[in-house]
């Protein structure tokens, strides 16, 4: 038994929601002409294939926390709140290029976040639903009031223009969300797990450490490669379409509603055969919004539930305060889906 007194702790839990979100797009429009211009494929296929029209790529000297300020501000502005209000920052990225110190405390002081929890997290594409989870669990518990949520890819930086099997999937962007404190539960609970015995179907190609031998050959004889990401296309293909969907199915059942209450499906915007497939075989009713970002963003990693979730609303296709299942599933393998309240 203990002979301590009783360390204090939160008696009740609160209410989550997310009170605003926002998105930012780099302006360059990258086509599949340009993409092809590096591999041996055509814009019919990578569209029948991939439903990639066209994706953006950030500017040279554009950064990962450049991105994540501009949607990180519009996600601020439109929850009515000002950065000094932020407690809790976590930015989900697997693209940011310094393996230390973290995007998200340097985010914090660009947006001007006094003395905020600032973390990273590693979830590929299932970062972004990651975040919102511990976001959601923070403000529950009390850890926090307002947590910042900012999915964020510079992937362009990491994608090999000659590979056939990837340089057409990939984008750059960033989506963020303001997860508070509601009067009513907005986030349900989360379905998340992970598949590390299929760590090698989506990989960074080699380890930074590898590069180490090469950089210090005086003779420069050892091969330097750059460790882009690489995935085997059809595993990853095969595992989205099929154990993604009942991860997505269970996330409705604990939510505590059927699919006849939702407004949007927003699936990682990995592949639009991918979403197809989920959407027949959650037998979704036909007036449930599904994100099809994907056609004019490409895959954009943490940023895409955001980003596709972003451009719902900002055209109009769903109203705010409807309900969406998302889904985020990649390199891990990892996935986490919940139900959310739009903002
Ligand atoms: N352009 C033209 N042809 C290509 C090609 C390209 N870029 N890449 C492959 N092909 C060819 C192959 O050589 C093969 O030809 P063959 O039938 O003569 O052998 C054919 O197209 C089919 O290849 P396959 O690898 O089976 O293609 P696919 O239908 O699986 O599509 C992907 C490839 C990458 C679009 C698809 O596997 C995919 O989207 N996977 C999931 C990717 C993903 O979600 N990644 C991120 C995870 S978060």
């Amino acid at each position: 038994m203990s002979t301590h007194p009783a360390l204090s702790a939160p008696t009740t839990l609160r209410h989550a929601r997310i009170l605003g979100l926002g998105g930012y797009r780099p302006e360059r429009v990258v086509s599949n002409e340009e993409i092809c211009q590096f591999i041996d494929s055509s814009d019919e296929w990578i569209q029948q294939r991939s439903g990639i029209v066209t994706r953006r790529f950030a500017r040279e000297d554009e950064t990962v926390i450049d991105m994540a300020e501009a949607a990180s501000r519009q996600a601020l502005e439109r929850a009515g709140l000002e950065p000094g209000q932020v407690d809790a920052i976590i930015v989900a990225t697997v693209t940011y290029p310094f393996q230390t110190p973290a995007a998200a405390p340097v985010l914090a002081h660009r947006l001007g976040v006094e003395d905020p929890a600032a973390y990273d997290i590693s979830a590929a594409c299932a970062g972004y639903c990651y975040g919102i989870a511990q976001a959601n669990d923070m403000v529950r518990a009390g850890s926090a009031d307002t947590v910042l949520v900012v999915g964020v890819e510079k992937l362009s930086d990491f994608t090999d223009k000659h590979d056939r099997g990837s340089a057409f999937i990939f984008g750059d962007g960033a989506g963020a969300a303001v997860v508070g404190v509601s009067d009513r539960p907005g986030i349900g609970p989360t379905i998340w797990g992970s598949l590390g015995e299929r760590a090698d179907a989506i990989t960074q190609r080699e380890a930074w450490t590898d590069l180490r031998p090469a950089m210090e050959d005086a003779s420069r004889t050892t091969a330097l490669e750059w460790p882009s990401f690489t995935m085997q296309g059809q595993t990853v293909f095969r595992w989205a379409v099929f154990s993604m969907a009942p991860v997505a199915r269970r996330a409705v059942e604990a939510a505590g509603i059927t699919p006849s209450d939702l407004a949007a499906f927003v699936p990682h915007q990995a592949n639009m055969r991918i979403t197809d497939a989920m959407v027949k075989a959650l037998d979704l009713p036909e007036d449930v919004a599904v994100a099809r970002d994907i056609a004019e963003t490409g895959n954009t990693s943490a940023a895409s539930v955001p980003l596709a979730m972003s451009r719902m609303l900002d055209e109009g296709e769903v109203g705010s305060g409807g309900l969406a299942l998302q889904i985020g599933f990649g390199a891990g393998l990892v996935y986490a889906a919940q139900v959310v309240e739009m903002p």
